[in-house]
């Protein structure tokens, strides 16, 4: 036998070399979910592990992560109120606007980037404005933007718009631009699907709809074609990153877009895919860490130079122990 493919695998040292897929804290970004009040650090039930944090409590958590070299947060909010048109998502007083600026005062070079969606400002939960059922697509576009240059003001890096209305990076941009804000960057939920792996997000951000469901706008599981159309959009539009979601059951996605696409590519491995491996490592059926840790991989391996995930802290402690 000539070729023994088992010599590159015989040490560590030689494992180590020849990796083909590493993973570094800089691959990371983190989601807070932050709420109203002081001191809270309120474990959420649905994601083990992650927790509601009053906006002094999410600016220790940020402290937190950059010391563990996770360079980007990723921000959730829920509002002290909701309407029927989200108005509460461009208050400048609201929690996540709160929470940009003062981190931006104390950490200034954390990315700060942050979700751009009315489904937790709704009272009806869908991530847009109702017309005769249906959510309406270009009224929603205007109070997105409005949301996006209210966290622009604050501060944030990137906003991110996860809605799924057409023409949503546009609208953005131009309103960004046009409040002398092209700096800021947009890091678009590209190629969003109607999955049932955000059930446990729903719970955290209290975002369920009221009613029907968001097939109407989040994509249907069985396309492929169509990512490449929606990721291809939003980068004519102007976005700066293209984001797949869920990140696990689409790998696929993430290489298609990858192979056809020139843009950093971010993938999120949204709650599901976290609340599953943690529900199975509480009940000892598998080693969570290392099931952890080949997700990521796997979701480097398959294209994504991002991973927004819930595992942020828990994979960089681990490649921080790696490197000593
Ligand atoms: C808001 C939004 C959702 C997620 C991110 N932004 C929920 C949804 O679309 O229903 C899901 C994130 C996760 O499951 O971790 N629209």
């Amino acid at each position: 036998m000539k070729i023994r493919p088992r010599r590159l695998r015989r040490t560590p040292g030689i494992r180590n070399m020849v990796r083909e897929t590493t993973i570094s804290t800089n691959d990371l970004v983190y989601p807070i979910f932050i709420k109203h009040g002081k001191g809270l650090k309120d474990p959420i039930p649905s994601l083990p592990g992650q927790f509601h944090f009053s906006v002094d409590m999410a600016i220790k958590e940020a402290e937190e992560a950059m010391d563990l070299g996770i360079p980007a947060i990723f921000l959730f909010g829920l509002p002290a109120s909701k309407d029927a048109a989200g108005s509460s998502s461009y208050d400048e007083n609201e929690v996540v606007q709160q929470t940009i600026s003062l981190i931006k005062k104390k950490l200034p070079d954390m990315t700060v980037m942050t979700d751009v969606c009315l489904c937790e400002y709704t009272d009806h939960g869908h991530c847009g404005i109702i017309k005769n059922g249906q959510v309406d697509n270009d009224s929603t576009l205007e109070v997105i933007a409005k949301t996006a240059l209210s966290h622009a003001k604050a501060g944030a890096d990137f906003v991110g718009p996860s809605d799924m209305m057409d023409g949503r990076i546009s609208a953005i941009r131009d309103i960004l631009d046009n409040n002398q804000y092209q700096d800021v960057g947009i890091i678009a939920y590209a190629v969003k699907y109607a999955s049932a792996f955000y059930g446990p997000f729903r719970e955290a951000a209290d975002s369920t709809p009221q009613f029907g469901d968001r097939s109407g706008y989040q994509m249907d599981p069985a396309n492929a074609l169509e990512a490449l159309k929606e990721a291809i959009m939003d980068i004519d539009e102007g976005a700066d990153i293209i984001m797949i979601k869920p990140a696990l059951p689409y790998l696929d996605i993430i290489r298609l877009v990858r192979e056809e696409c020139l843009l950093p590519m971010a993938a999120y491995h949204v709650s599901g895919e976290y609340a599953m491996i943690k529900a199975a490592e509480e009940k000892g059926w598998v080693d969570g860490s290392r099931i952890m840790m080949e997700s990521l991989t796997s979701i480097k391996r398959a294209g994504a130079n991002l991973i927004i995930t819930y595992f942020a802290k828990d994979a960089a402690k681990i490649l921080q122990n790696n490197t000593k």
